[in-house]
């Protein structure tokens, strides 16, 4: 009967543990779906779309080509020149995509956010995500944002709020589509990258 006894309570010992185990490594796999809300509440609200997805010409005007949702800047798509340096107020342009911004700057373009290992975001780390809005260089050491990225806006979010932005787009459809790299003003060396 004792020996009974003890065989059940290790059995139960062995059980405890094993939910206990289960239950860590589920917590950990399982994506926080309540973050990744969070982050497509602020992705739309922000209009990330605004830049990052190509726009398309539709029945009521341009409108972004969501199959190529916040894929950046199209690389198949090759542009004229820029247009000659606006005068008095108005200082750029802008392409009909909405994803290719030319200023005193040069020209920009907007990035692929989607989690395309090779072209989008797939190999970054929310900490990589982090830092690149809060010092404005791509991972914090590379090259300084261009205009128009709104990083100086972004700055004033949460590092809450941008870990659930980060953990949204790396839940989007992978578009594979290679950004071009800026291109210089006229009569500039090109920037280390
Ligand atoms: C007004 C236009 C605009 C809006 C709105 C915008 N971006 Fe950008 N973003 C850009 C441009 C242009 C670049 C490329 C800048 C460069 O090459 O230096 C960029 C670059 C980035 C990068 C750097 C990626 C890389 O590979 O270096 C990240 C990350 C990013 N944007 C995230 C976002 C997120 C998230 C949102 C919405 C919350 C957003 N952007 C909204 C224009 C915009």
């Amino acid at each position: 009967m004792r020996r009974l006894r003890s065989i059940g309570l290790v059995l139960a010992g062995c059980c405890l543990l094993l939910s206990a185990l289960f239950l860590t490594a589920s917590g950990k796999d399982k994506p926080d779906q309540k973050l990744i809300s969070r982050g497509k509440y602020l992705v739309s609200a922000i209009g990330c779309n605004d830049c990052h997805t190509p726009f398309k010409m539709g029945p009521k005007g341009p409108e972004p080509d969501m199959t190529r949702f916040l894929s950046g800047h199209p690389q198949d798509m090759v542009l004229p020149p820029a247009p000659a340096a606006a005068h008095g107020s108005w200082i750029g342009s802008f392409a009909a995509t909405m994803t290719a911004w030319a200023g005193p700057w040069g020209v920009s373009f907007t990035r692929n956010l989607t989690p395309d290992k090779e072209t989008g975001l797939g190999d970054w780390t929310e900490q990589n995500f982090i830092t690149t809005i809060r010092t404005g260089k791509r991972m914090g050491k590379g090259r300084d944002l261009l205009p128009p990225m709104p990083f100086p806006a972004f700055q004033n979010m949460t590092d809450g709020d941008l870990k659930a932005i980060f953990a949204y787009l790396q839940t989007i459809p992978v578009v594979k589509n290679k950004v071009p790299e800026p291109i210089p003003p006229a009569g500039t060396p090109a920037e280390a990258k």
